[in-house]
Protein backbone atom coordinates (compact mmCIF):
# COMPACT_ATOMS: atom_id res chain seq x y z
CA UNK A 1 0.00 0.00 0.00
CA UNK A 2 1.10 3.81 -0.71
CA UNK A 3 2.84 4.65 2.72
CA UNK A 4 1.60 8.73 2.70
CA UNK A 5 3.96 10.99 4.31
CA UNK A 6 4.16 14.74 4.31
CA UNK A 7 5.08 16.33 0.90
CA UNK A 8 7.77 18.29 1.60
CA UNK A 9 9.30 21.03 -0.68
CA UNK A 10 5.64 21.65 -2.41
CA UNK A 11 6.06 25.60 -3.86
CA UNK A 12 6.98 26.07 -7.68
CA UNK A 13 10.55 26.14 -7.53
CA UNK A 14 10.47 28.30 -10.24
CA UNK A 15 8.04 30.85 -7.91
CA UNK A 16 10.82 32.87 -6.95
CA UNK A 17 11.53 33.90 -11.05
CA UNK A 18 7.68 34.27 -11.03
CA UNK A 19 8.05 38.23 -11.10
CA UNK A 20 11.51 38.05 -13.51
CA UNK A 21 11.37 40.08 -16.96
CA UNK A 22 13.46 40.12 -19.86
CA UNK A 23 14.28 43.48 -21.60
CA UNK A 24 16.06 43.31 -25.25
CA UNK A 25 17.30 46.35 -27.33
CA UNK A 26 16.40 44.45 -30.77
CA UNK A 27 18.35 44.89 -34.43
CA UNK A 28 22.06 43.02 -33.20
CA UNK A 29 23.34 40.58 -35.51
CA UNK A 30 24.41 37.25 -33.59
CA UNK A 31 28.12 36.25 -33.73
CA UNK A 32 30.46 33.52 -32.08
CA UNK A 33 29.46 29.57 -29.93
CA UNK A 34 26.31 29.18 -28.72
CA UNK A 35 26.47 25.90 -26.71
CA UNK A 36 24.01 23.53 -26.53
CA UNK A 37 22.33 22.20 -23.38
CA UNK A 38 21.08 18.67 -22.44
CA UNK A 39 17.88 18.16 -23.48
CA UNK A 40 15.13 19.00 -20.93
CA UNK A 41 12.69 16.54 -22.97
CA UNK A 42 15.16 13.58 -22.76
CA UNK A 43 16.66 14.62 -18.92
CA UNK A 44 12.78 14.20 -17.43
CA UNK A 45 12.28 10.35 -18.38
CA UNK A 46 15.74 9.33 -17.61
CA UNK A 47 15.59 10.96 -14.62
CA UNK A 48 12.05 9.14 -13.91
CA UNK A 49 13.91 6.23 -15.01
CA UNK A 50 15.87 6.07 -11.53
CA UNK A 51 12.79 4.65 -10.19
CA UNK A 52 12.86 1.33 -12.09
CA UNK A 53 16.03 0.47 -10.22
CA UNK A 54 17.32 -0.07 -6.71
CA UNK A 55 20.98 1.02 -7.75
CA UNK A 56 22.48 3.77 -9.02
CA UNK A 57 21.37 5.76 -11.87
CA UNK A 58 24.55 8.51 -13.02
CA UNK A 59 23.23 11.01 -15.81
CA UNK A 60 25.88 13.21 -17.55
CA UNK A 61 24.83 16.35 -19.32
CA UNK A 62 21.51 17.08 -17.32
CA UNK A 63 20.40 21.17 -18.18
CA UNK A 64 19.96 23.57 -15.12
CA UNK A 65 16.43 24.12 -15.34
CA UNK A 66 13.27 24.67 -12.99
CA UNK A 67 11.70 21.61 -14.64
CA UNK A 68 14.50 19.43 -13.80
CA UNK A 69 14.43 20.96 -10.10
CA UNK A 70 10.91 20.70 -9.96
CA UNK A 71 11.49 16.87 -11.04
CA UNK A 72 13.74 16.43 -8.58
CA UNK A 73 11.64 17.32 -5.63
CA UNK A 74 9.04 14.56 -6.93
CA UNK A 75 11.32 12.13 -7.13
CA UNK A 76 12.95 12.34 -3.52
CA UNK A 77 9.36 12.80 -2.35
CA UNK A 78 9.63 8.98 -3.51
CA UNK A 79 12.81 8.25 -2.12
CA UNK A 80 15.21 9.07 -4.49
CA UNK A 81 18.77 10.61 -2.95
CA UNK A 82 20.04 12.57 -5.27
CA UNK A 83 22.83 13.92 -5.57
CA UNK A 84 25.35 16.48 -7.84
CA UNK A 85 28.59 14.81 -8.62
CA UNK A 86 31.30 16.88 -10.73
CA UNK A 87 30.83 17.14 -14.47
CA UNK A 88 33.32 15.98 -16.45
CA UNK A 89 34.37 18.28 -19.39
CA UNK A 90 34.10 21.85 -19.09
CA UNK A 91 31.06 23.36 -16.72
CA UNK A 92 29.68 25.01 -19.76
CA UNK A 93 29.26 22.40 -22.27
CA UNK A 94 28.98 19.46 -20.69
CA UNK A 95 25.61 20.45 -17.86
CA UNK A 96 25.87 18.66 -14.58
CA UNK A 97 26.19 15.40 -13.30
CA UNK A 98 23.61 13.84 -11.15
CA UNK A 99 23.19 11.01 -9.36
CA UNK A 100 20.07 8.95 -8.53
CA UNK A 101 19.52 5.73 -6.10
CA UNK A 102 16.56 4.39 -4.99
CA UNK A 103 17.24 1.31 -2.47
CA UNK A 104 13.69 1.39 -1.63
CA UNK A 105 10.73 3.81 -3.33
CA UNK A 106 9.06 5.09 -0.19
CA UNK A 107 6.21 6.44 -1.31
CA UNK A 108 4.37 5.14 -4.54
CA UNK A 109 2.01 8.44 -3.99
CA UNK A 110 2.72 11.61 -6.22
CA UNK A 111 0.91 14.42 -4.58
CA UNK A 112 -1.24 17.24 -6.64
CA UNK A 113 0.97 19.92 -5.42
CA UNK A 114 4.18 18.30 -7.12
CA UNK A 115 2.90 16.81 -10.19
CA UNK A 116 0.06 19.89 -11.00
CA UNK A 117 3.43 22.23 -11.82
CA UNK A 118 4.42 19.86 -14.88
CA UNK A 119 2.64 17.50 -16.64
CA UNK A 120 5.71 15.58 -17.53
CA UNK A 121 5.71 14.13 -13.56
CA UNK A 122 2.47 12.09 -14.31
CA UNK A 123 5.32 9.47 -16.02
CA UNK A 124 6.38 8.15 -12.83
CA UNK A 125 3.30 5.97 -12.63
CA UNK A 126 5.28 4.11 -15.14
CA UNK A 127 8.04 2.73 -13.28
CA UNK A 128 6.21 2.97 -10.01
CA UNK A 129 3.68 0.53 -11.21
CA UNK A 130 6.47 -1.44 -12.77
CA UNK A 131 8.82 -2.11 -9.65
CA UNK A 132 6.03 -1.63 -6.47
CA UNK A 133 2.73 -2.76 -8.48
CA UNK A 134 1.28 0.45 -7.19
CA UNK A 135 0.80 4.17 -7.54
CA UNK A 136 -1.48 6.72 -7.16
CA UNK A 137 -0.31 9.82 -9.29
CA UNK A 138 -2.34 13.14 -9.27
CA UNK A 139 -3.83 14.33 -12.64
CA UNK A 140 -1.09 16.39 -14.61
CA UNK A 141 -0.85 20.15 -15.05
CA UNK A 142 1.89 21.47 -17.53
CA UNK A 143 1.93 24.31 -20.37
CA UNK A 144 -1.64 25.34 -21.16
CA UNK A 145 -1.19 24.22 -24.67
CA UNK A 146 -4.34 22.07 -25.07
CA UNK A 147 -6.64 19.61 -23.21
CA UNK A 148 -3.72 16.93 -23.24
CA UNK A 149 -5.77 14.16 -21.50
CA UNK A 150 -3.83 10.63 -20.10
CA UNK A 151 -6.21 8.13 -22.22
CA UNK A 152 -3.44 6.62 -24.14
CA UNK A 153 -1.17 6.44 -20.94
CA UNK A 154 -3.85 4.78 -18.99
CA UNK A 155 -5.05 1.91 -21.85
CA UNK A 156 -1.63 0.95 -22.96
CA UNK A 157 -1.24 0.48 -18.70
CA UNK A 158 -4.39 -0.95 -18.74
CA UNK A 159 -3.00 -3.21 -21.91
CA UNK A 160 -0.60 -4.91 -19.10
CA UNK A 161 -2.76 -5.81 -16.58
CA UNK A 162 -2.96 -2.81 -14.12
CA UNK A 163 -6.35 -2.06 -12.84
CA UNK A 164 -6.98 1.72 -12.93
CA UNK A 165 -9.89 4.10 -11.14
CA UNK A 166 -10.09 7.62 -11.33
CA UNK A 167 -10.40 8.59 -7.28
CA UNK A 168 -10.71 12.37 -6.41
CA UNK A 169 -8.34 13.87 -9.68
CA UNK A 170 -6.06 11.14 -8.59
CA UNK A 171 -5.33 8.01 -10.71
CA UNK A 172 -4.38 4.59 -8.64
CA UNK A 173 -3.02 2.16 -10.33
CA UNK A 174 -2.44 -1.88 -9.33
CA UNK A 175 -0.90 -4.50 -10.96
CA UNK A 176 -1.94 -7.97 -11.06
CA UNK A 177 -0.15 -10.40 -8.42
CA UNK A 178 3.21 -11.09 -9.83
CA UNK A 179 3.43 -8.00 -11.25
CA UNK A 180 2.71 -6.58 -15.07
CA UNK A 181 2.40 -8.58 -17.75
CA UNK A 182 3.49 -8.04 -21.33
CA UNK A 183 0.70 -7.27 -24.00
CA UNK A 184 0.66 -6.39 -27.55
CA UNK A 185 -0.52 -2.67 -27.94
CA UNK A 186 -0.93 -0.17 -30.97
CA UNK A 187 -1.74 4.01 -29.60
CA UNK A 188 -4.17 5.21 -31.93
CA UNK A 189 -2.04 8.51 -31.85
CA UNK A 190 1.87 8.90 -31.57
CA UNK A 191 1.80 9.84 -28.00
CA UNK A 192 5.88 10.70 -26.67
CA UNK A 193 4.33 10.45 -22.73
CA UNK A 194 2.79 7.39 -23.23
CA UNK A 195 5.73 5.88 -25.45
CA UNK A 196 7.81 6.67 -22.40
CA UNK A 197 5.96 5.47 -19.86
CA UNK A 198 4.60 2.27 -21.03
CA UNK A 199 7.85 1.54 -22.73
CA UNK A 200 9.36 1.67 -19.08
CA UNK A 201 6.51 -0.35 -17.42
CA UNK A 202 7.03 -3.27 -19.83
CA UNK A 203 10.78 -3.13 -18.73
CA UNK A 204 9.98 -4.64 -15.69
CA UNK A 205 6.55 -6.94 -16.54
CA UNK A 206 6.50 -10.77 -17.28
CA UNK A 207 6.87 -11.59 -21.19
CA UNK A 208 7.37 -9.48 -23.94
CA UNK A 209 5.23 -6.03 -25.00
CA UNK A 210 5.03 -4.80 -28.20
CA UNK A 211 4.42 -0.94 -28.47
CA UNK A 212 2.99 -0.09 -32.05
CA UNK A 213 2.55 3.54 -33.30
CA UNK A 214 5.41 4.41 -30.57
CA UNK A 215 6.70 7.57 -30.94
CA UNK A 216 9.54 7.39 -32.87
CA UNK A 217 11.02 11.24 -31.53
CA UNK A 218 14.76 11.17 -29.84
CA UNK A 219 14.06 11.77 -26.49
CA UNK A 220 12.38 8.45 -26.69
CA UNK A 221 15.89 6.49 -27.92
CA UNK A 222 17.62 8.15 -25.59
CA UNK A 223 15.64 6.91 -23.22
CA UNK A 224 15.29 3.39 -24.54
CA UNK A 225 19.23 2.98 -25.04
CA UNK A 226 19.97 3.91 -21.44
CA UNK A 227 16.76 1.49 -20.17
CA UNK A 228 19.22 -1.08 -22.23
CA UNK A 229 22.17 0.00 -19.97
CA UNK A 230 20.29 -0.69 -17.36
CA UNK A 231 19.67 -4.15 -18.48
CA UNK A 232 16.07 -4.17 -20.15
CA UNK A 233 15.88 -6.25 -23.45
CA UNK A 234 14.38 -3.29 -26.05
CA UNK A 235 14.28 -3.47 -29.40
CA UNK A 236 12.79 -1.74 -32.99
CA UNK A 237 14.33 1.41 -31.08
CA UNK A 238 13.70 4.82 -33.68
CA UNK A 239 11.18 2.77 -35.38
CA UNK A 240 7.35 2.37 -34.53
CA UNK A 241 7.20 -0.26 -33.21
CA UNK A 242 8.99 -1.09 -30.03
CA UNK A 243 9.32 -4.39 -28.82
CA UNK A 244 10.33 -5.05 -24.83
CA UNK A 245 10.99 -8.34 -23.42
CA UNK A 246 10.51 -8.30 -19.68
CA UNK A 247 13.08 -8.90 -17.26
CA UNK A 248 13.12 -9.52 -13.49
CA UNK A 249 14.99 -6.29 -12.86
CA UNK A 250 17.21 -2.96 -13.69
CA UNK A 251 20.83 -2.10 -12.53
CA UNK A 252 22.87 0.73 -12.45
CA UNK A 253 23.97 2.65 -15.54
CA UNK A 254 25.92 5.92 -16.30
CA UNK A 255 24.42 7.80 -19.27
CA UNK A 256 24.33 10.89 -20.84
CA UNK A 257 21.35 13.26 -21.68
CA UNK A 258 20.85 13.85 -25.61
CA UNK A 259 21.83 17.79 -26.82
CA UNK A 260 18.51 19.54 -27.06
CA UNK A 261 17.04 19.78 -30.30
CA UNK A 262 14.80 22.50 -29.54
CA UNK A 263 17.03 24.39 -28.16
CA UNK A 264 18.94 24.21 -31.28
CA UNK A 265 16.47 25.07 -33.41
CA UNK A 266 15.31 27.74 -31.34
CA UNK A 267 19.06 29.66 -31.65
CA UNK A 268 19.53 28.60 -35.38
CA UNK A 269 15.50 30.58 -36.16
CA UNK A 270 16.96 33.62 -33.76
CA UNK A 271 20.16 33.69 -36.16
CA UNK A 272 17.87 33.63 -39.01
CA UNK A 273 15.85 36.18 -37.59
CA UNK A 274 19.17 38.63 -36.40
CA UNK A 275 21.68 37.36 -39.23
CA UNK A 276 25.07 36.41 -38.25
CA UNK A 277 27.20 33.57 -38.33
CA UNK A 278 27.22 31.13 -35.07
CA UNK A 279 28.14 27.95 -34.02
CA UNK A 280 25.65 26.01 -32.36
CA UNK A 281 28.35 23.51 -30.15
CA UNK A 282 27.15 19.88 -29.58
CA UNK A 283 24.22 20.16 -31.74
CA UNK A 284 23.14 16.89 -33.45
CA UNK A 285 21.52 18.03 -36.79
CA UNK A 286 20.30 14.73 -37.81
CA UNK A 287 17.41 15.32 -34.91
CA UNK A 288 15.73 18.34 -36.65
CA UNK A 289 16.40 17.42 -40.13
CA UNK A 290 12.78 18.74 -40.94
CA UNK A 291 13.40 22.13 -39.29
CA UNK A 292 16.90 22.62 -41.11
CA UNK A 293 15.74 21.51 -44.24
CA UNK A 294 12.63 24.39 -43.97
CA UNK A 295 15.83 26.90 -42.80
CA UNK A 296 17.51 26.73 -45.73
CA UNK A 297 14.70 27.02 -47.66
CA UNK A 298 13.97 30.35 -45.79
CA UNK A 299 17.17 31.41 -47.27
CA UNK A 300 19.67 30.47 -44.13
CA UNK A 301 23.15 28.54 -44.36
CA UNK A 302 23.78 25.59 -42.50
CA UNK A 303 26.88 24.08 -42.35
CA UNK A 304 27.49 20.91 -40.30
CA UNK A 305 31.05 20.80 -38.67
CA UNK A 306 32.71 18.48 -36.17
CA UNK A 307 31.63 20.53 -33.22
CA UNK A 308 28.13 21.30 -34.19
CA UNK A 309 26.21 23.22 -36.49
CA UNK A 310 26.90 26.68 -37.84
CA UNK A 311 24.35 28.95 -38.66
CA UNK A 312 24.61 31.59 -41.36
CA UNK A 313 22.14 34.35 -42.27
CA UNK A 314 22.33 37.58 -43.93
CA UNK A 315 19.72 39.85 -41.88
CA UNK A 316 17.79 39.91 -44.99
CA UNK A 317 13.90 39.06 -44.66
CA UNK A 318 13.24 35.45 -45.26
CA UNK A 319 11.62 33.67 -47.83
CA UNK A 320 8.10 32.67 -46.52
CA UNK A 321 7.68 28.65 -46.49
CA UNK A 322 4.30 27.01 -45.13
CA UNK A 323 4.97 24.19 -42.38
CA UNK A 324 3.03 21.68 -40.70
CA UNK A 325 3.61 20.22 -37.39
CA UNK A 326 4.06 16.58 -36.84
CA UNK A 327 5.64 13.83 -34.97
CA UNK A 328 9.27 13.24 -35.59
CA UNK A 329 10.84 12.77 -38.14
CA UNK A 330 8.70 15.86 -39.11
CA UNK A 331 8.56 19.93 -38.09
CA UNK A 332 8.20 19.51 -34.61
CA UNK A 333 5.14 21.71 -32.80
CA UNK A 334 7.94 22.65 -29.64
CA UNK A 335 9.25 24.75 -32.76
CA UNK A 336 5.73 26.07 -34.47
CA UNK A 337 6.48 29.41 -32.49
CA UNK A 338 9.85 29.86 -32.97
CA UNK A 339 9.34 29.47 -36.44
CA UNK A 340 6.15 32.03 -36.56
CA UNK A 341 8.33 34.53 -35.09
CA UNK A 342 11.06 34.56 -38.21
CA UNK A 343 7.99 34.46 -40.80
CA UNK A 344 6.66 37.63 -38.95
CA UNK A 345 9.41 39.67 -41.49
CA UNK A 346 9.19 36.85 -44.04
CA UNK A 347 8.95 38.70 -48.03
CA UNK A 348 5.56 36.68 -48.51
CA UNK A 349 2.85 35.17 -46.77
CA UNK A 350 3.12 31.60 -44.58
CA UNK A 351 0.61 29.07 -43.38
CA UNK A 352 1.61 27.51 -40.15
CA UNK A 353 -0.72 24.66 -39.62
CA UNK A 354 -0.80 23.02 -35.45
CA UNK A 355 -1.33 19.58 -35.88
CA UNK A 356 -0.30 17.94 -32.47
CA UNK A 357 -2.11 20.27 -30.22
CA UNK A 358 -5.21 21.96 -30.52
CA UNK A 359 -4.59 25.23 -28.48
CA UNK A 360 -1.05 25.90 -29.60
CA UNK A 361 -1.50 29.65 -31.09
CA UNK A 362 -1.18 31.93 -27.94
CA UNK A 363 1.83 33.79 -29.30
CA UNK A 364 -0.22 35.31 -31.89
CA UNK A 365 -1.84 37.78 -30.24
CA UNK A 366 1.79 38.36 -28.44
CA UNK A 367 3.44 38.40 -31.69
CA UNK A 368 0.83 41.11 -33.02
CA UNK A 369 2.19 43.25 -30.33
CA UNK A 370 5.68 43.50 -32.66
CA UNK A 371 3.62 44.60 -35.56
CA UNK A 372 3.21 41.03 -36.89
CA UNK A 373 0.38 40.69 -39.44
CA UNK A 374 -1.04 36.67 -38.16
CA UNK A 375 -4.64 35.76 -38.93
CA UNK A 376 -6.03 32.14 -37.30
CA UNK A 377 -8.58 29.69 -38.33
CA UNK A 378 -8.90 26.45 -37.01
CA UNK A 379 -5.52 25.18 -36.91
CA UNK A 380 -3.91 26.93 -39.53
CA UNK A 381 -1.98 30.67 -38.94
CA UNK A 382 -1.68 33.04 -41.98
CA UNK A 383 1.45 34.73 -41.59
CA UNK A 384 1.79 37.66 -43.49
CA UNK A 385 5.46 38.78 -43.48
CA UNK A 386 5.88 42.64 -42.43
CA UNK A 387 9.03 44.51 -43.58
CA UNK A 388 9.99 45.28 -39.64
CA UNK A 389 8.86 44.79 -36.40
CA UNK A 390 8.66 47.43 -33.54
CA UNK A 391 9.54 46.36 -29.86
CA UNK A 392 7.01 46.15 -27.51
CA UNK A 393 5.86 44.80 -24.18
CA UNK A 394 4.93 41.35 -24.25
CA UNK A 395 3.86 38.47 -21.70
CA UNK A 396 4.71 34.54 -22.05
CA UNK A 397 2.50 32.30 -22.08
CA UNK A 398 3.64 28.78 -22.39
CA UNK A 399 7.34 27.43 -23.13
CA UNK A 400 8.03 27.38 -26.17
CA UNK A 401 5.69 30.28 -27.10
CA UNK A 402 8.00 32.31 -24.57
CA UNK A 403 11.30 32.18 -26.86
CA UNK A 404 9.24 32.95 -30.02
CA UNK A 405 8.69 36.32 -28.05
CA UNK A 406 12.39 36.51 -27.68
CA UNK A 407 13.39 35.92 -30.87
CA UNK A 408 11.09 38.50 -32.62
CA UNK A 409 12.07 40.88 -29.69
CA UNK A 410 16.25 40.50 -30.67
CA UNK A 411 15.31 41.48 -34.31
CA UNK A 412 12.42 43.97 -33.58
CA UNK A 413 13.35 47.76 -33.56
CA UNK A 414 13.84 49.51 -30.02
CA UNK A 415 13.22 48.11 -26.91
CA UNK A 416 11.43 44.81 -26.07
CA UNK A 417 9.81 43.62 -22.13
CA UNK A 418 8.94 40.06 -22.06
CA UNK A 419 6.90 39.64 -18.92
CA UNK A 420 6.24 36.72 -17.10
CA UNK A 421 9.33 34.43 -17.74
CA UNK A 422 9.06 32.35 -15.23
CA UNK A 423 8.21 29.32 -18.30
CA UNK A 424 11.70 30.48 -19.78
CA UNK A 425 13.12 29.15 -16.74
CA UNK A 426 11.88 26.04 -16.99
CA UNK A 427 13.34 25.19 -20.58
CA UNK A 428 16.82 27.36 -21.83
CA UNK A 429 19.47 27.28 -19.53
CA UNK A 430 21.18 30.72 -19.44
CA UNK A 431 19.15 31.71 -22.19
CA UNK A 432 20.51 35.62 -21.54
CA UNK A 433 24.03 34.55 -20.95
CA UNK A 434 24.13 32.70 -24.32
CA UNK A 435 22.74 35.45 -26.40
CA UNK A 436 24.70 38.25 -25.15
CA UNK A 437 27.96 36.54 -25.54
CA UNK A 438 26.96 36.62 -29.31
CA UNK A 439 26.49 40.40 -29.17
CA UNK A 440 22.79 40.37 -28.74
CA UNK A 441 21.71 43.66 -25.96
CA UNK A 442 19.43 41.29 -23.59
CA UNK A 443 19.70 40.92 -19.81
CA UNK A 444 17.09 39.79 -16.83
CA UNK A 445 15.21 42.92 -15.14
CA UNK A 446 14.59 41.63 -11.11
CA UNK A 447 12.02 43.15 -9.35
C1 LIG B 1 6.00 15.81 -25.28
C2 LIG B 1 6.97 16.93 -25.03
C3 LIG B 1 6.42 18.25 -25.56
C4 LIG B 1 6.05 18.09 -27.03
C5 LIG B 1 5.16 16.89 -27.25
C6 LIG B 1 4.90 16.60 -28.71
C7 LIG B 1 8.14 16.31 -23.01
C8 LIG B 1 8.39 16.59 -21.57
N1 LIG B 1 7.20 17.05 -23.60
O1 LIG B 1 4.81 16.13 -24.58
O2 LIG B 1 7.42 19.25 -25.40
O3 LIG B 1 5.38 19.26 -27.47
O4 LIG B 1 5.75 15.71 -26.68
O5 LIG B 1 6.09 16.41 -29.39
O6 LIG B 1 8.78 15.49 -23.60
N2 LIG B 1 -2.60 12.71 -26.22
C9 LIG B 1 -3.84 12.15 -25.97
N3 LIG B 1 -3.93 11.25 -24.96
C10 LIG B 1 -2.86 10.88 -24.20
C11 LIG B 1 -1.61 11.44 -24.47
C12 LIG B 1 -1.50 12.36 -25.49
O7 LIG B 1 -4.82 12.47 -26.63
O8 LIG B 1 -3.04 10.05 -23.30
C13 LIG B 1 -2.47 13.70 -27.31
C14 LIG B 1 -2.06 15.08 -26.81
O9 LIG B 1 -3.17 15.82 -26.36
C15 LIG B 1 -1.44 15.66 -28.05
C16 LIG B 1 -0.77 14.45 -28.72
O10 LIG B 1 -1.40 13.31 -28.15
O11 LIG B 1 -2.45 16.15 -28.91
C17 LIG B 1 0.72 14.34 -28.52
O12 LIG B 1 1.02 14.52 -27.15
P1 LIG B 1 2.28 13.81 -26.47
O13 LIG B 1 3.22 13.35 -27.54
O14 LIG B 1 1.79 12.82 -25.50
O15 LIG B 1 2.93 15.05 -25.72
P2 LIG B 1 3.72 15.00 -24.34
O16 LIG B 1 4.38 13.69 -24.17
O17 LIG B 1 2.85 15.52 -23.26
Amino acid sequence: MSRRKPTKGVKHTAGLEMMDRIRIVGGNKLDGVIPISGAKNAALPLMIASLLTSQKLVLNNVPRLADVRQLQLILENHGVDITAQPAPGSDELSGQCLEFSTPVISDTCAPYELVSAMRASFWVIGPLLAREHEARVSLPGGCAIGTRPVDFFLDGLSALGAEIEIDEGYVVAKAPRGGLVGAKLRFPKVSVGATHVVMMAATLARGTTIIENAAQEPEVGNLARCLIAMGAKISGIDSPRLVVEGVESLHGAVFDVLPDRIETGTYAFAVAMTGGNVLLANARPENLRAALDVLELTGVALEEEEGGLRVIASGQRARAVDVETQPFPGFPTDLQAQYMALMTRSTGTAKIRETIFENRFMHVAELARFGAQISVEGQVATVKGVPELQGAQVMATDLRASVSLVIAGLAAKGETIVNRIYHLDRGFERLEDKLSRCGAEINRLRD
